[in-house]
């Protein structure tokens, strides 16, 4: 079997349990090939080994939840899958602590439609990664060695169903945990949506040194610099080169911003925090 840990992270709660994924995986001693969707040169490397992917093959996929939903890069690495070949795929979400949405079922259903048998799946709490300029955030402190525990008994769980003859499918309908109301509201979420609770985002010219930092970090390759930088359609407000220029010169009030994402938690309860499937 194949290993593949592939991964989005902004702001890297899905990379240390993408971490936590691999390092078991080797325990194990299970070799494992590790993509982060966000570095255009894993991103090559992906697309080439796409088009030849080793079979059998077990695909740990892992994504922030974005508005109730896992992100673009995911979600596009997912549509460019080939449909050929043994595939098990164990999906994995990061989450805010405001609602883990339908990102889980979404990416269940996804990859059974490109002909891939779910083997497990996990939830984990994470630090909300845009509340960063509020004293106490969602999520604050997780992943956590407990949330890493959990995640390691996932991999085990998975290795054992591997290990044994039936490879026992995990139903889909087990991701589908939402009430029909959070059902609902998640299918008029999406990221063109969240990207209007912000400022545009735009260079401070008196602030910006041109030194190139945002686009090379920015996940979804959507920073040019000409010469200042220009944010293409392809940006899924991860925030991140808001939060890592060097010089501060994308502003954002992320004061105001973490204030609202309270409000909307507040409305939520969703228990368990972090949780696995077998
Ligand atoms: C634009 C945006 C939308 C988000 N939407 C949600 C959400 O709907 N629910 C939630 O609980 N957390 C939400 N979060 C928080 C992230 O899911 C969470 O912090 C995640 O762990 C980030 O993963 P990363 O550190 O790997 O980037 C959002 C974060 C951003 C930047
Ligand atoms: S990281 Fe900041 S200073 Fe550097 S080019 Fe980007 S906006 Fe300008
Ligand atoms: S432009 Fe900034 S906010 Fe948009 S995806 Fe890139 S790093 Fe994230």
């Amino acid at each position: 079997m194949h290993h593949f840990v592939v991964y989005c992270s902004p702001s890297g709660s899905t990379r240390r349990v993408a971490g936590v994924i691999a390092d078991k995986l080797a325990d194990l001693g299970l070799a494992t090939g590790v993509f982060d969707l966000g570095e255009s040169r894993d991103r090559q490397e992906l697309e080439k080994l796409c088009s030849d992917l080793p079979s059998p093959r077990c695909l740990w996929i892992g994504t922030p939840v974005y508005v109730d939903h896992m992100v673009p890069p995911v979600q596009n690495f997912i549509m460019s899958l080939p449909k050929d070949g043994e595939t098990y795929a164990v999906p994995f979400i990061t989450w805010g602590g405001v609602n883990s949405g339908v990102a889980l079922a979404e990416m269940g259903s996804s990859l059974m439609e490109k002909g891939s048998t779910l083997l497990g799946a996990a939830k984990v709490l994470a630090v909300h990664s845009s509340m960063w300029a509020l004293e106490h955030p969602l999520g604050e402190g997780h992943p956590d060695s407990g949330d890493d525990a959990a995640v390691r008994k996932l991999v085990d769980a998975v290795h054992e169903k591997l290990a044994s003859g039936t490879k026992a499918p995990l139903p889909l309908k087990v991701l589908d945990y939402q009430s029909d109301a959070i059902k609902e509201a998640a299918r008029k979420k999406n990221i063109a949506m969240a990207k209007k609770a912000y400022a545009k985002l735009e260079a401070d010219v008196e602030k910006c040194t041109q030194c190139g930092q945002c686009a090379a970090m920015c996940p979804a390759g959507a920073i040019t610099l000409n010469p200042y930088p220009q944010f293409a359609e392809e940006c899924f407000i991860c925030l991140k080169c808001v939060r890592e220029c060097p010089e501060g010169a994308i502003p954002q009030d992320m004061v105001t911003a973490g204030k609202r994402i309270l409000d909307m938690a507040a409305a939520v309860n969703e228990p368990p925090r972090t949780d696995i499937f077998v």
